[in-house]
This record gives structure tokens, sequence and C-alpha cells, in this order.
């Protein structure tokens, strides 16, 4: 009965984003831009994050109410300390169908080369890269701290080496800032790590009111895709699985596969499977709410039963109707409010 659970336009629930720190070593422009956090910016006192077991809590109910996917973010989430630790936990817990949850996790590479063996040896599944540019100046100026492309390319590597395979990248994509490095990224993931990894670009979105989007520094997916087919033709792929963020293309010469996340030109909120758990305890129906449900009062419950937070994660997906990027020039001036990317997560 518990796996039927639907929303208020008949959608299951099936990914967890996890964000485990506000916390973050890039200031990308286009989340945490620098002049908006600066030295003086404060993040949350260690005292406020959940704890593992209560993640953990969480992430076990909503198993039970049908999710299968647990993707851990952040901010970078390879800046919370013991994070092996946590991953075991969470690999130890089980889907409604008996099986392991896929767990997945989305970090900036720049820690990666030291963290990816202990990374899969505690039963990470699935890996998701940022990389905004191959060119080192571009991904400096992108990534506002200097950090280099080189040390990503590392982690890259490391992480194939540890064993993880069908490594995804992201590329946010901003016209007239970084759109020029798309081909160049293609060429390179073509070319190398034996094709095992998937470029993913996505639109510049609106998330967050600090990172000064506007409509015109998007480049609609539909656009780049005909950039891209014009050096190499590309074929569409059917998706792996409802719900998906991404459009899969492949090479028609074989040179492996894309994706396309459309978020403003094509929204995909009509079968959005996710919701989002702050570092702080809230839950997030949508990317792009002001506002999330505090779950803390449920997890230090004295009464140490999960029933109650069972029964309110299962109330409030079922309350849950949000489809903003369907809306967004209409909820854009209606409620401009909306909470930022390195607490959701993504
Ligand atoms: P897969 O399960 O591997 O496809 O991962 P994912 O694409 O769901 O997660 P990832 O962390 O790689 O996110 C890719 C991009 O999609 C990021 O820019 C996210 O912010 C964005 N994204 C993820 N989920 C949603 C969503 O529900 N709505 C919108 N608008 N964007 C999303
Ligand atoms: N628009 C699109 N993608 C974004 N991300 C962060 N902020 C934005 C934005 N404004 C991406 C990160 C990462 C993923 C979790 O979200 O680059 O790949
Ligand atoms: Fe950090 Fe990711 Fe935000 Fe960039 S997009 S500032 S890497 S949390
Ligand atoms: Fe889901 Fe909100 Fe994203 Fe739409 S905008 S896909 S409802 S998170």
């Amino acid at each position: 009965l518990d796996g039927a659970l639907r929303d208020r336009r008949q959608r299951p629930w099936r990914d967890l984003r996890i964000s485990l720190t506000d916390r973050c070593n890039f200031r990308c422009g286009y989340c945490m831009p620098r002049s908006r956090f600066g030295p003086g910016h404060r993040f949350l006192p260690q005292a406020q994050l959940l704890n593992f077991e209560e993640i953990a809590q969480v992430a076990r109910q909503a198993l039970a109410l049908g999710v299968r996917t647990l993707r851990l973010t952040g901010g970078e989430p390879l800046l919370r300390r013991d994070l092996p630790r946590l991953i075991s936990q969470l690999a130890a817990l089980r889907t409604l169908d008996g099986t392991p949850p896929d767990l997945a996790l989305t970090t900036n590479g720049s820690l990666l080369a030291a963290q990816a063996p202990a990374l899969r040896d505690a039963g990470l599944n699935r890996l998701t890269v940022s990389l905004d540019a191959l060119d080192d100046a571009v991904f400096q100026r992108m990534n506002e701290v200097g950090f280099p492309v080189a040390e990503v390319l590392r982690g890259l590597e490391a992480a194939q080496r540890a064993g993880f395979t069908s490594i995804k990248v992201n590329m946010v994509v901003r016209r007239g800032v970084n759109d020029g490095e798309a081909l160049p990224l293609a060429a390179h993931f073509r070319d190398n790590y034996g094709g095992g990894m998937v470029l993913r670009f996505i639109e510049f979105m609106d998330a967050g009111t600090h990172n000064g989007w506007q409509l015109g520094e998007v480049l609609p997916s539909a656009d780049l895709r005909a950039r891209i087919a014009e050096r190499w033709p590309l074929q569409p792929l059917q998706p792996t699985r409802g719900g998906e963020t991404a459009e899969r293309w492949r090479y028609a010469d074989g040179g492996g596969e894309v994706g396309f996340i459309s978020s403003v030109s094509h929204a995909f909120c009509g079968d959005c499977t996710r919701a989002r758990l702050t570092a702080q305890g809230q839950l997030y129906t949508c990317l792009f709410a002001a506002h999330g449900h505090d779950l803390r009062p449920l997890l230090r419950a004295a009464d140490g039963s999960e029933a109650l937070l069972r029964e309110r994660l299962a109330e409030i997906w079922g309350g849950r109707s949000d489809a903003y990027s369907e809306q967004r020039e209409r909820l854009r001036l209606l409620h401009p409010e909306r909470a930022d990317m390195h607490v959701l997560g993504g």
C-alpha cells in the first residue's frame, strides 16, 4: 500500500536528494557567487546539521514509501567528515523490493582524487562530477576560487580507477560565459576514458535568488544540440527510466552518449519524483520552493518510533503539487523567494 503513494499530480516518490552540508570550496557564479558569498558568509554550525543516524532515519522511511535512489549532495558533499561511514549506513538500507538503494553522489570533483576509493569501498554506486569548462582560465573563472581543471580531471581518473562505471559529468551552460566550452568538453569525453563517461549539458537555472539569472544567458538545449550535431550527428535514445532529468542522445558514429537537462526550455515536472532534504533537516518538495518542512521535531521524538516520521513524509509528498519549471514565468513574479541551490543540493 505504501508503495502506491502519489502526490496531487499522481507522481510517485522515487528519489531523495540529501544535502550533507551547505559548505563548498567553490563559488560558482550560478550558485554561490563570490560577490555575495564572501569571506564573511556564515555557514551552518556543525551542531545544526543532522547527524548520520538522523539522515538514515529519513532515508529508511523514504525507502519504505517507495523511494529507490538516494543522492548525496551539498554544498560539496565530500567536505562532510566521515562520509564513507554514512555511505555504508545507507547502503545497508533496503527498498520496498528488498534491494539495496541506488546510492549516488554529485560532487564538484575537487576532493575526489583522494576520496574515490573510500567512497567506492563504502558502497557508493554512482558518481556525478560537475565540470563547466576544459580550458583552465574559463574553469577558474566559473568556480571563482581559481581551482585548476587538471585536479578535477585527476579526480575523474581516480574515480574510474576505483571502479566507478558510467560516471556522469555535468556542465552548466551560460551563454556568452562558457558555452564555447561545450564542444571541447564533448570532444574530451568522446575521446577519453574509454567512452565510459556521459557528459550532460544543463541549462542555467534561476535557482535561488543570488545568481543574477537572466533568460538571455540560457542557451536552449535544442540550440546546443544542433551545434553538437553539426560536428557529430546525434540520435535520440529512450529514457532509461521515468522521471529522468536528462534527455539522452547518442553519437551516430558510436562515440558514446550525451545528455541535455532542459529545465528552462523543456520542463520535466510532469514526472518529477524528487524531494530534497537539507543538511538541517528540512524537506523540500521542489528545487524552487521558498520553504521546506522541518523534520527535526520528528527525528528527535523521544519515543524512538519512526512511524510518525513516515506518516509525516507520506503527508508531505501526498500534498505536493509543485511544477515550478512549467509555470516559471508566472511563479517568478508571484513568489520571488526561492531557497539557495547550495542549501538544497541542486
Ligand atoms: P541522475 O539520476 O543520474 O539522472 O541524476 P540527476 O540528473 O537527477 O542529478 P544531478 O545532481 O546530476 O543534477 C543534474 C542537474 O539537474 C542539476 O543542475 C540539478 O540541479 C538539476 N535537477 C535535478 N533534479 C531536478 C529537478 O527536480 N528539477 C529541476 N528543475 N532540476 C533538477
Ligand atoms: N543552474 C543549473 N545547474 C546548477 N547547478 C548548480 N546551480 C545551478 C544553476 N543555477 C548544478 C551544479 C551541479 C548540480 C547539482 O547542480 O553544477 O552539477
Ligand atoms: Fe559549490 Fe556545487 Fe554550488 Fe559550485 S554548484 S558553488 S561546486 S555547491
Ligand atoms: Fe520537480 Fe520542481 Fe524541478 Fe519541476 S521544478 S522538476 S517540480 S523539482
